[in-house]
């Protein structure tokens, strides 16, 4: 293990073309995307943001608010269920089902039950929710209680997310998180005893003042529970975060933070350990016990193209080839939504290209990417439109490309959102001229 200090080589890349350049001048066309009706086929879901935490975790990059007065947690339900009404009307539902629900945070197991079951109630009352739909919903082990959890089941919750992050007390505390590791357990368990068909725990490798042997605990704690599936992020450090701040000399960091190489090599002897538990890898970051078919709906189908009504504030999502996001001000978001207005504030109309860009990058994260899928839907043959940064990728034994399939190494699949960009165009940071020529990166 290495004490140095050392930030990451490159953030987490969550969509395409990046968020840099989706403005506010675009909103108009994603208010005309969400009057169209929807072509034929496209798979629709849901995205819930619930920005409120107990506390902030020094390394989190999320838009969160802690200390919430209890009157403004309110405010913000009847706030999301008055948008659910507006956005479910839009011409673009078209009497499509949601496939999939994802009510992420922040924290949304912060809410009580009475607030889970109003949100539900909005969700439901607004749109036509498939019966086989995969509904997912985070929770931060200190907030999980019985009667929340029958709630969740109840109301049809079929995947509840723990944010475990570390199984050591010190570095759960060292990193601000609110839960204590003897929270995990019986949260866990209660998800089990009370029915919720899969439950998926996430944990961080590099977490501030973890070690080898709190990183070989926190696998073995993870494997003997058992879980449906488990999330393994390599510590980022964010700009926004107190690691951060700490690191450039604004408080105390409380420990060291192993470097890049060590965080790669820890989430691969986790997946290596999972495996061995039979486990199989179904992205760069998740594991899956079982068979993994058809777990983790809304992942699959958002990286496959699908349509995503955000709700909430600072959410975001995508409409017929529009991406768009909401207010990222909790106060202003809530003073749009009660003038009886969507809160959209940036979005960006994609081009074919860039759709076939952004679902080329988002399966790559899979593991392995079909040739055929991408001749298929936007007539484009990969190993032509990306040939030169296809190979130069292979002799960096990042991937390979095989009959009908590109398929990832290890290393390629442990480090890939630092080489994803190769993928963009020009103007979005990457290298892939129009004829799939490669150039040199241009300085964003
Ligand atoms: C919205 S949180 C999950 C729910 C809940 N807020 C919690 O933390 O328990 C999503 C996940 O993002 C991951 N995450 C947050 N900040 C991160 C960072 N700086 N580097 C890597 N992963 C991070 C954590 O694993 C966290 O569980
Ligand atoms: S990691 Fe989760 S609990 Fe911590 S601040 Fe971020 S969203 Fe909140």
């Amino acid at each position: 293990m290495s004490d140095a200090v050392v930030e990451t080589e490159g953030g987490f890349v969550a969509n395409y073309p990046p968020f840099g350049v989706w403005s506010d001048a675009n909103v108009d066309v994603a208010l005309a995307a969400l009057d169209r009706p929807p072509a034929p086929g496209v798979p629709l879901g849901l995205y819930v943001h619930v920005p409120f935490c107990r506390k902030r975790c020094k390394f989190c990059y999320f838009k969160v608010y802690t200390e919430t007065p209890s009157a403004e947690i309110r405010a913000y339900v009847e706030g999301v269920t008055a948008e659910a009404k507006m956005m479910g009307s839009k011409a673009c539902i078209g009497g499509r089902q949601l496939d999939y629900v994802y009510v992420g945070g922040g924290t949304p197991s912060f809410l009580s039950s009475d607030q889970i079951r109003e949100l539900f109630g909005a969700i439901r009352g607004s749109f036509n929710v498939a019966p086989n739909a995969e509904i997912t919903f985070e929770c931060e082990p200190g907030t999980v209680r019985a009667p929340k959890i029958e709630a969740l089941r109840d109301l049809g919750v079929t995947r509840v997310s723990l944010g475990v992050e570390s199984w050591d007390e010190r570095v759960l505390e060292i990193n601000g998180r609110a839960h204590e590791a003897k929270h995990i357990e019986p949260a866990y368990a209660l998800c089990r005893e009370l029915g919720i068909p899969q439950v998926n725990i996430d944990l961080v490798a590099g977490l501030v003042a973890e070690s080898e042997e709190t990183w070989a605990y926190a696998i073995e704690k993870t494997i003997e529970l058992s879980p449906d599936s488990v999330t393994i992020y390599q510590m980022e450090i964010p700009r926004n975060s107190a690691v951060w701040r700490a690191m450039h000399g604004q408080g105390d960091l409380g420990g060291t933070i192993v470097d890049i190489p060590t965080r790669r090599r820890w989430a691969r002897e986790a997946f290596e350990a999972l495996m061995a538990a039979g486990y199989s890898m179904t992205s760069g970051y998740t594991a899956v016990k079982g068979d993994p078919k058809d777990r983790f709906i809304y992942r699959d189908r958002l990286w496959h193209g699908a349509d995503m009504i955000p709700l909430g504030v600072s959410s975001f999502g995508q409409v017929s080839g529009v991406h768009m996001q909401n207010d990222k001000s909790l106060q202003s978001y809530l003073e749009t939504i009660g003038r009886g207005e969507l809160a959209l504030q940036r979005a960006y109309a994609m081009s074919p290209d860039e759709q076939l860009i952004r679902e080329l990058i988002l399966q790559v994260k899979l593991g392995e990417v079909s040739l055929s899928y991408f001749q298929n839907k936007f007539g484009v043959d990969l190993r032509v439109r990306f040939g030169s940064v296809l190979a130069e990728l292979a002799r960096r034994d990042m991937l390979r490309v095989e009959s009908d399939r590109v398929v990832l190494t290890w290393d390629g699949l442990l480090r890939v959102d630092h080489w994803l960009a190769d993928f963009f165009l020009p103007e979005h940071g990457g290298r892939v001229g129009p004829g799939g020529a490669i150039g040199e990166r241009p300085t964003l």
